[in-house]
């Protein structure tokens, strides 16, 4: 793998967009906790220190060693990286009076200086912190300033050595891009070769010589991430490469024998097994969402066990696993508490003794989509929606049975449908239908009828932490309110679910 950026974290949370930044550059880059430095420093050929929820005059702040990194190879602090910097080279940082939050303009910036190129006096930076680097430091000069904030950048003289104030990486910092480019590029010289293609060829030769003429097992979910993981396998070693796709009988309408008769036409080797049975015996009379999502994940594991057990001599078990995910594993705070620890359950159960292969434990979401285009994955594949794990159980509320999941699943198609139809489906992040514990009453002729009511979700998002309801037209959710209850035995209402996440979540259990 091509080590090119390293990115200290220091616990900011831009610090993910700092890398996904630079990686739209066409560079790769890794990011590593400050208190956890890679062994070989020499393999990168830039660093950037990332901002950080503490002041760096706390005594609890994170002190990193940048001794075997500053004045060697160019160095680029991002706020507090910057102000750690002025702060202990001799500078005075100090608690900002002015307001230092939210969009400033640059007011000046020294001529010729290469970290600014091509960027105008005025142009918008993203500021946000609270302290500020009240004077540098003799042998560092200052190269940007903001009207309220004199020393908005400097530069260390006779090193590559930079400290901006700013966030580059925010959208609102219009230029951020170039100057992480005039950085990267233009000073540390670092190479544009991250590429879609590159990656797929860089990554189907290490799987090759990893895996040799070994057997991997993978398990297929349907999602964007295992299809991409599987294709990257299938290009390096074939045959040897067995997918299972479980059936758990609670995918979407007719989902388990559309996808499984795309990854046969994709040439996987693919097995489709029909659990549902198992899974809705596992299921019986549980109402609580974390004993659903308990029985479901034990069934699973149950499951693919066996079907893995049949495939002899397996030494591999192949992950979908992405970089958020990693990053997430290794972050200075430790698992955020925002994330529900019962996502991505499954994973490898302990008894399986396979060794792990994550092809794609490097890549964000957008380059796991590019990478699967550029392997020809069709684009309605790699466009569908995250479904959870738990499928529809987490939206049937109150225990599951059969019949709800039919009931739901004709609901939820009319309603995917419908997006397709309308133009709509990849305007939304995410979208889906929930089926409430509750009778509603309603009239059909003269009679009084007591049926279900149904709750239409559809939400905008870049990553699931945070999202906010899609507001899908009038005309539309009246044609498919109308064709659902019409068409849906058992359907009497339907509502639309107008709350953001937060303080709501995405899925209603
Ligand atoms: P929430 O409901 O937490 O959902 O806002 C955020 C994202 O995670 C998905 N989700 C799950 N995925 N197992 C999964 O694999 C789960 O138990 C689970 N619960 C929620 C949800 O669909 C959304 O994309």
């Amino acid at each position: 793998m091509q080590k090119n950026v390293l990115i200290l974290d220091f616990g900011s949370q831009y610090t993910q967009l700092i890398a996904r930044r630079v990686r739209e550059l066409n560079i790769y880059c890794e990011i590593h906790p400050f208190n956890k430095l890679p062994e070989d420093l020499s393999v990168f050929k830039a660093v950037i220190l990332s901002g950080s929820p503490f002041s760096c005059r706390n005594p609890e702040a994170p002190q990193p060693d940048l001794s075997n990194i500053k004045g060697k190879v160019p160095l680029l602090g991002v706020c507090f990286g910057a102000q750690f910097m002025a702060h202990n080279y001799g500078g005075e940082v100090a608690s900002s009076d002015t307001r230092e939050f939210g969009r400033a303009n640059l007011s000046f910036i020294k001529d010729g200086e290469m970290l600014f190129e091509n960027i105008l006096e005025q142009s918008q930076v993203w500021m946000s912190h609270s302290d500020s680097i009240k004077s540098i430091p003799e042998h560092f000069t200052r190269i940007a300033s903001t009207t309220d904030v004199l020393n908005a950048a400097y530069k260390i003289e006779g090193e590559d050595t930079y400290g901006i104030q700013f966030h580059p990486e925010v959208y609102h910092s219009t230029d951020g891009a170039q100057l992480l480019e005039n950085f990267l590029v233009k000073i540390a010289k670092v190479p544009q070769s991250w590429t879609p293609s590159a990656f797929v060829d860089m990554t189907v030769s290490e799987l090759k010589e990893k895996i040799g003429a070994d057997k991997v097992i993978l398990g297929l979910s349907g999602g964007v991430d295992s299809t991409v993981a599987a294709t990257l396998l299938h290009k390096a070693i074939g045959k040897n490469l067995h997918c299972i796709f479980v059936n758990n009988g609670l995918l979407r309408k007719n989902e388990f024998e559309s996808v499984l008769d795309q990854y046969k036409d994709m040439g996987l080797n693919v097995k489709g097994v029909d659990a549902t049975d198992r899974f809705m015996d596992a299921l019986k009379g549980i109402s609580d969402p974390e004993q659903k999502r308990k029985a479901i994940g034990n069934s699973f594991i149950e499951v693919f066990d066996d079907e893995a057990s049949l495939v002899e001599d397996a030494t591999f078990l192949a992950q979908g696993t992405i970089y958020p995910d990693v990053i997430e594993s290794i972050s200075v705070n430790g698992p955020s508490a925002t994330i529900k620890s019962h996502h991505n359950v499954g994973g490898l159960p302990e008894f399986m003794k396979l060794k792990v292969v994550e092809p794609l434990r490097m890549l964000f979401k957008d380059e796991v989509r590019r990478v699967g285009a550029e392997m020809g994955i069709d684009s309605k594949l790699l466009g569908r929606h995250p479904f959870p794990g738990p499928g529809l159980a987490i939206r049937i509320l109150g225990d599951i049975t059969k019949e709800k999941v039919r009931i739901l699943q004709e609901v939820d198609a009319i309603f995917i449908d419908g997006l397709r139809e309308w133009h709509l489906y990849d305007k939304v992040w995410q979208a889906g239908a929930i089926l409430l514990p509750v009778d509603s009453v309603g009239v059909m002729g003269d009679e009084r009828t007591y049926e279900k009511v149904v709750a239409l979700r559809a939400v905008e998002s870049t990553d699931g932490m945070t999202a906010d309801w899609v507001d899908l037209p009038y005309n539309f959710l009246q044609k498919v309110s109308n064709q659902i209850i019409n068409r849906v035995k058992g359907v009497n209402r339907v509502v639309y679910d107008i709350s953001s996440k937060p303080p709501a979540t995405i899925e209603w259990e």
